[in-house]
C-alpha cells in the first residue's frame, strides 16, 4: 500500500479508502446488508494496510455506521481514520446537530470521528448549513476533540464548489472525480483550487460507481494495444493517482476479491507515475467513450419546463450514460424516477416548445421518441 501526506494537514493515509456504501452491491437505502461479510471486508481492507474508511449517517438504511463500528473493535479502531457525515435533512438546530452526532460517535463506538463532513453540500444547502449555525458548531466540536477535521462531500456545480471552498476554514473536501468527469462537477479545477489552499481531496466514485470497471469494446481496444497490460480498474486507479493533488481514493468494494484486487493495485501508484505516453491512452480513452455519446444534449434546461412534464434533459442523460458506459437501463436509477415521476417520453405530445428553445437546435421530438423506445 502507498501513503501519501493530506496537504497541509500533514496527516498520513493510505492511497485506498475503502468506501462503506456500497456492501451487498446496492448504493440505496433499502438495501440489506450482510453483516458479516461486511466486517471481514472492511477488516481485509485493514490488515492490507487501508487507513480510511468512509461512512454516512444514511448510508445502507442507516446501518453503515453501526457495522463499521463493529468491524473496528478488537483494536482496528486504533489502526484507521474515520470519515462520517452529517445529513442536512436530518438536523435543523444546534440541539439535533449534537444529538446526531451523539447518534453516530455511539454507532462507531468512538470518542471521536476524525474526518466529520457536511454531507453533498451544494451552495443553497451551505447556506441553509449556515442558517442553523453548523460551521460554529463545527469549530466548537474540533476545540472539544469530538471531530478532528471540518470537511465537505460535494457533487454540485463548480461555481458553487468555489463558493463553498472559499467561505470556510475546510480542513478537507471530498468530490467526485475520475477521467470522465473532469468537466463535471468540481472537475479538475476544483481539484486544483484546493491544492492550491493546500486542502487535501478525497475522491469518490473513481470508478463511476463501477461503470468504468468493464469497458465497452472501442475503449477495450485501446486499452489491449497498449504495450503494458493493465485492467480498466487499474488504468483508472493509476490516473487519480497520478494527481498529486487527491490524498486518498474511496472504493467501495463488494467482494473479497475486488479488496485484493484493488490492495494489489494501490501499492504501485504514485502522484506522477505516469509518462506521456499513458496520459495520451487516457484521453483517447475518454475520447473513446464521448464518442458513444448519443445526443448532444448540455443539460442547459433552456427547453424546461415542458407543458406535459416531460423531463427532456434527465431523458437524454439516462440515454447517453446507459450508451457510453454499456449499462442496463432497467437498473438506472434515473430513469426509474423519470417513470416514477410520470415524466417519460411517451408524455410528448410534439408541440414544439422545447425546440424552438433548445440553443443547440436538438431535434428534440424525434430523438426522445428514440430514446424512450430504446431505453423501455
Ligand atoms: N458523499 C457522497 O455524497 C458520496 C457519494 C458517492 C460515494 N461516496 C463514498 O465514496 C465511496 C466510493 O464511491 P463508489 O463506491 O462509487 O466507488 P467506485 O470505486 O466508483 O465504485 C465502486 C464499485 O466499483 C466496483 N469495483 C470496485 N473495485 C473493483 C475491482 N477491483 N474490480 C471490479 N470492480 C470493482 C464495484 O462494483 P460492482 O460490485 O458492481 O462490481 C463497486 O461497488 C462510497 O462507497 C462512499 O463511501 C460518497
Ligand atoms: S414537444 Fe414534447 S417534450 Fe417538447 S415541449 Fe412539447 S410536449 Fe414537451
Ligand atoms: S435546451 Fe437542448 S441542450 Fe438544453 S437541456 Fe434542453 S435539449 Fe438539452
Amino acid at each position: 500500500m502507498k501513503y501519501r501526506t493530506m496537504g497541509k494537514l500533514g496527516v498520513q493515509t493510505s492511497a485506498f479508502g475503502l468506501g462503506c456504501m456500497r456492501f451487498n452491491g446496492e448504493a440505496s437505502g433499502d438495501s440489506v446488508i450482510d453483516e458479516e461479510k461486511a466486517i471481514r471486508l472492511i477488516r481485509q481492507a485493514i490488515d492490507g494496510g487501508v487507513t480510511y474508511l468512509d461512512t454516512a449517517y444514511v448510508y445502507l438504511n442507516k446501518t453503515s455506521e453501526t457495522v463499521v463500528g463493529k468491524a473496528l473493535r478488537d483494536g482496528y479502531r486504533e489502526k484507521v481514520t474515520i470519515a462520517t457525515k452529517m445529513p442536512l435533512g436530518h438536523v435543523h438546530d444546534r440541539q439535533s446537530m449534537e444529538a446526531l452526532l451523539e447518534e453516530e460517535l455511539e454507532k462507531l463506538q468512538t470518542d471521536h470521528i476524525d474526518f466529520y463532513l457536511m454531507h453533498g453540500v451544494n451552495k443553497e444547502e451551505w447556506e441553509k448549513f449556515k442558517e442553523i449555525g453548523a460551521p460554529e458548531f463545527f469549530d466548537d466540536m474540533k476545540r472539544e476533540g469530538r471531530i478532528r477535521y471540518k470537511c465537505f462531500s460535494f457533487h454540485g456545480p463548480y461555481e458553487d464548489f468555489e463558493y463553498i471552498l472559499n467561505d470556510y476554514d475546510w480542513d478537507m473536501v471530498q468530490i467526485q472525480y475520475n477521467f470522465m468527469d473532469i468537466e463535471n462537477q468540481a472537475g479538475l479545477k476544483g481539484l486544483k483550487l484546493a491544492g492550491e489552499k493546500g486542502i487535501p481531496v478525497v475522491v469518490m466514485e473513481g470508478l463511476l460507481g463501477g461503470r468504468l470497471s468493464n469497458a465497452p469494446d472501442n475503449v477495450q481496444a485501446l486499452y489491449d494495444a497498449f504495450p503494458v497490460k493493465r485492467s480498466a480498474v487499474e488504468w483508472a486507479f493509476r490516473w487519480l493517482c497520478n494527481h498529486k493533488e487527491v490524498a486518498v481514493v474511496l472504493s467501495g468494494c463488494n467482494e473479497p476479491e475486488q479488496i485484493a484486487e484493488n490492495l494489489r493495485i494501490f501499492d504501485t501508484v504514485e502522484a506522477g507515475v505516469m509518462d506521456e505516453a499513458e496520459l495520451r491512452l487516457m484521453e483517447n480513452v475518454r475520447k473513446a467513450y464521448l464518442d458513444r455519446t448519443r445526443i448532444g444534449c448540455t443539460g442547459c434546461k433552456y427547453c424546461m419546463p415542458c407543458p406535459n412534464g416531460v423531463n427532456i434533459p434527465g431523458i437524454f442523460s439516462v440515454w447517453n450514460n446507459v450508451s457510453l458506459y454499456c449499462a442496463d437501463p432497467a437498473k438506472d436509477w434515473g430513469l426509474k424516477r423519470i417513470k416514477e415521476n410520470g415524466a417519460g417520453a411517451d408524455k410528448c405530445v410534439g408541440c414544439g416548445a422545447c425546440e424552438a428553445a433548445c440553443p443547440q437546435h436538438l431535434p428534440i421530438i424525434d430523438r426522445l421518441r428514440n430514446a424512450w423506445e430504446e431505453l423501455c
